[in-house]
């Protein structure tokens, strides 16, 4: 067996969860990842018929039924996670029942999961019925689109309209817009059901008060709209309480999707 810590998507996996604590997304034990991993790659750095522990999720996956995943463990920091992967990661496997995880590595310490795997695992599956390849699904708190909460209406006409404007590239990256919640208890299988309905539309959804979700084919890529939503606010949040002289006219949102050949929600625009 090959040493896992050396497998490219550990590697990948930990450098993605320092840099997001660098950015200063993932608080203390705040924010979640879930990557859903290639069962012939896994098999190369681990015996896939070892479960170490059996752990009962709370809810029915059936659909992902003996994919394996690695995850973030709750409560754990971020700041950690590429010092000590082991102990702050797991991988797990749905078992046939969709409510059991099969424990293959990690949490050393006796630990679990992270308290939302739930909008983790129902966001897995609502989006891969959109698109098959989508395998990552990433929760954090980034500092300037949770500011933009505070102050901004919590709609996703408007909160998408308003962050579109701040950044020529915006409408290009995510031209299917920004679902958003409202408050909801986290960690509960009803904010994961909301959220996987958000899912269906989306590949950014917003929980009002507390933080965003983003998916993808790759860490990368829900990293990447992350990165720019966040990016985005920031300049909402420098700039609300100034006057505004300048803003990219809907017209001119509309030029830049069509000229980048994106699928733009057309009902976020006013025209
Ligand atoms: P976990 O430590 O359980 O992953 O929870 C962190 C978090 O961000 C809750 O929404
Ligand atoms: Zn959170």
């Amino acid at each position: 067996m090959r040493n896992i810590l050396q497998a490219p998507f550990m590697k990948e996996f930990c450098a993605t969860a320092a840099n997001m604590y660098r950015l200063g997304w993932d608080e203390r034990n705040g924010g979640n990842i879930s990557v859903m991993l290639d069962g012939g790659e896994v098999g190369k750095y681990l015996d896939p018929s070892r479960v170490i522990r059996t752990i009962p999720t709370g809810f029915d996956a059936k659909p992902l039924a003996g994919k394996i995943f690695l995850v973030t463990g709750t409560g754990k920091y971020f700041k950690n996670v590429a010092r000590d992967p082991e102990t702050n990661l797991g991988i797990i496997r749905i078992a046939a029942d969709g409510t059991t995880a099969e424990l293959l590595w990690g949490y050393k310490d006796g630990s679990r999961f992270t308290s939302e795997l739930p909008a983790h695992l129902m966001s897995h599956m609502a989006r891969r019925e959109v698109d098959p390849s989508n395998r990552v699904v990433m929760h954090c708190h980034p500092t300037y689109t949770l500011a933009m909460n505070y102050v901004h209406p919590l709609d996703e006409k408007q909160f998408t309209h308003t962050l579109w404007e701040m950044c020529t590239e915006c409408i290009v990256v995510f031209p299917d817009g920004i679902g958003v919640l409202p408050w909801m208890l986290c960690g509960t299988n009803e904010i994961g059901e909301a959220t996987a309905e958000k899912m269906k539309e989306f590949r950014l959804v917003v929980w009002g008060m507390h933080g965003i979700y983003g998916v993808g084919k790759d860490l990368d890529e829900a990293f990447g709209l992350i990165e720019t939503v966040e990016k985005a606010a920031q300049i909402y949040m420098l700039t609300a309480h100034l006057p505004r002289l300048n803003t990219i006219k809907d017209d001119e949102l509309k030029t830049l999707a069509e000229a980048f050949g994106v699928n733009y929600r057309k009902d976020f625009l006013n025209l």
